[in-house]
């Protein structure tokens, strides 16, 4: 037993849909969320930037005396998964949010051939094709960076005429066709999942990572008997820009009301 919270991060408030996620399956555990939205969007940036910016952000969720770091971003887990990992060392557990999906299609899809969308940085960095080459699992993967979607959510523009749109002339594109799974391989995309369903018509599953994400936290925390007491429990979020927008955008993400405070990266 550990009551030491999980700390969770996101270059925004799109991770939020895995800590709802991590909220609902481990009701008994405090979450210290952190969204950099000073440094949002990340799918567009260098790996040099992105990981400067999760070694500050893990030191945030050290400080705060996490026992468990899950990343919550494709696009940090692409670039910078590896070098949290070694940074934390033994001082908490680094996880991913990029294993556990390719874990999930790797036993069902065996032989098939499945779809990701993501960001740049996520589709550009292979680390998909990459994760699922190590599973051994036969899988043809046909990938397509899809980067107005973020930000199309972020102004919440989804469940519109727009949205549809936009989301139909991705999904039609050459490189996604023959396809039987589809990885929405960005914490923003549950928001628009009920779309993309509508637009396969129940012929292609469309994965949400959030609670696949939780569900092998949970089982981590077991294996590890780092499951909290659910003593005292209390969330925190912070963000590293605080503006009004992202305060009305969060309720949407977590789907109730939090309280974010402003936690400046550099001073
Ligand atoms: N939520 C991030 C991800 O999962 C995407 C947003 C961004 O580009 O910063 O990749």
């Amino acid at each position: 037993m550990n009551d030491q919270p999980i700390g969770i991060f996101d270059s925004g408030i799109g991770g939020l849909t895995v800590a709802h996620a991590v909220n609902k399956l481990l009701p008994q555990e405090s979450i210290i969320y952190f969204g950099d939205t000073a440094h949002l969007p990340y799918g567009d940036k260098s790996t040099a930037a992105i990981q400067s910016y999760t070694i500050k952000i893990a030191d945030v969720l050290l400080k705060n005396n996490c026992k468990v770091i899950q990343i919550a971003c494709n696009s940090a887990s692409a670039a910078a998964y590896q070098l949290v990992k070694e940074y934390v060392g033994s001082r908490a557990k680094v996880l991913n949010v990029i294993d556990p999906a390719v874990h999930y299609v790797a036993k069902k899809y065996e032989g098939k051939t499945i779809g990701l969308i993501g960001t740049k940085k996520t589709v550009s960095s292979n680390v998909y094709r990459k994760r699922l080459d190590k599973t051994n699992a036969e899988i043809e993967l046909k990938a397509l960076a899809t980067p107005l979607l973020v930000p199309m959510i972020e102004e919440g523009f989804f469940n519109s005429n727009i949205s549809h749109s936009i989301i139909e002339n991705y999904l039609k594109d050459p490189a996604l066709q023959g396809i039987e799974a589809l990885i929405l391989g960005c914490t923003h995309f549950p928001l628009i999942k009920k779309e993309i369903e509508a637009f396969y018509n129940k012929k292609v599953e469309v994965i949400d990572s959030s609670m696949i994400v939780a569900e092998h936290l949970k089982e981590y925390l077991r294996k590890h008997e780092l499951i909290s007491s659910g003593k005292d429990v209390k969330h925190t979020f912070y963000v590293s820009d605080y503006t009004r927008s992202f305060a009305e955008s969060t309720r949407i993400f977590f789907k109730e009301e939090v309280q974010l405070e402003h936690y400046p990266l550099w001073e």
